[in-house]
């Protein structure tokens, strides 16, 4: 039987299966246009609403998903990220993503949080490869990307943007 994977500790993040619940912080999330500048830009309610849903979806669907970020001794929000599929370049592919409000930037949680990510990817959820992509000019993602493991793969066009992207394969 699979390991839960619901809620998990890294030591310095607690990450828990999104929930309806946690809409005002994706709400507060996607209206910083400072966090979304590479993520498409600042989005309504409405928006933010349909997208939560979608990851709430996918965990219903697939036992796995993005996970809620939060700081685990006081619960603050600190943002969101983890495992989900997503169609890039024509394949089916399973994706890391992270996004962090920018007032946690710059003390290696993305990369804490992809790292956590792909060792449930690959020990947890026995996926053989996973993959992250971003805009070309994303250096702290393509810098987290590298520090959790991942070598670049190619360019590709996501979302009608030039992106890179890097590719990770299980060793055993
Ligand atoms: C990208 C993002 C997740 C990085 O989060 P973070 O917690 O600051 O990342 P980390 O601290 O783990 O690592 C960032 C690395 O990028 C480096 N970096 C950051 N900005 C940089 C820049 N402008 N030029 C060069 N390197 C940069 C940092 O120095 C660090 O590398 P180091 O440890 O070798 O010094 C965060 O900026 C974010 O949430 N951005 C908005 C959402 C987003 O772009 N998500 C990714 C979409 S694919």
């Amino acid at each position: 039987m699979r390991k839960p994977i619901a809620q998990l500790r890294t030591s310095r993040l607690l990450l828990d299966r999104v929930s309806s619940d946690d809409l005002d912080d994706f709400v507060c999330f996607y209206a910083d246009p400072l966090v979304t500048a590479t993520l498409g830009g600042v989005r309504e309610p409405t928006w933010v609403t349909s997208y939560l849903h979608r990851q709430v979806e996918h965990w219903e669907r697939h036992g796995f998903g993005f996970w809620t970020v939060r700081d685990p001794a006081i619960r603050q929000f600190i943002g969101r990220g983890g495992l989900r599929h997503a169609t890039i370049a024509g394949r089916t592919e399973i994706e890391v993503g992270y996004g962090l409000m920018s007032e946690f930037w710059g003390r290696g949680l993305a990369t804490e949080l992809a790292l956590e990510s792909v060792r449930v990817a690959f020990e947890v959820l026995d996926f053989r490869q996973v993959v992250s992509f971003t805009l070309p000019s994303n250096v702290a993602s393509r810098r987290v990307m590298e520090k959790a493991g991942f070598e670049y793969d190619c360019d590709v066009v996501h979302a009608d943007l030039p992106h890179v992207l890097f590719r990770q394969t299980r060793i055993h």
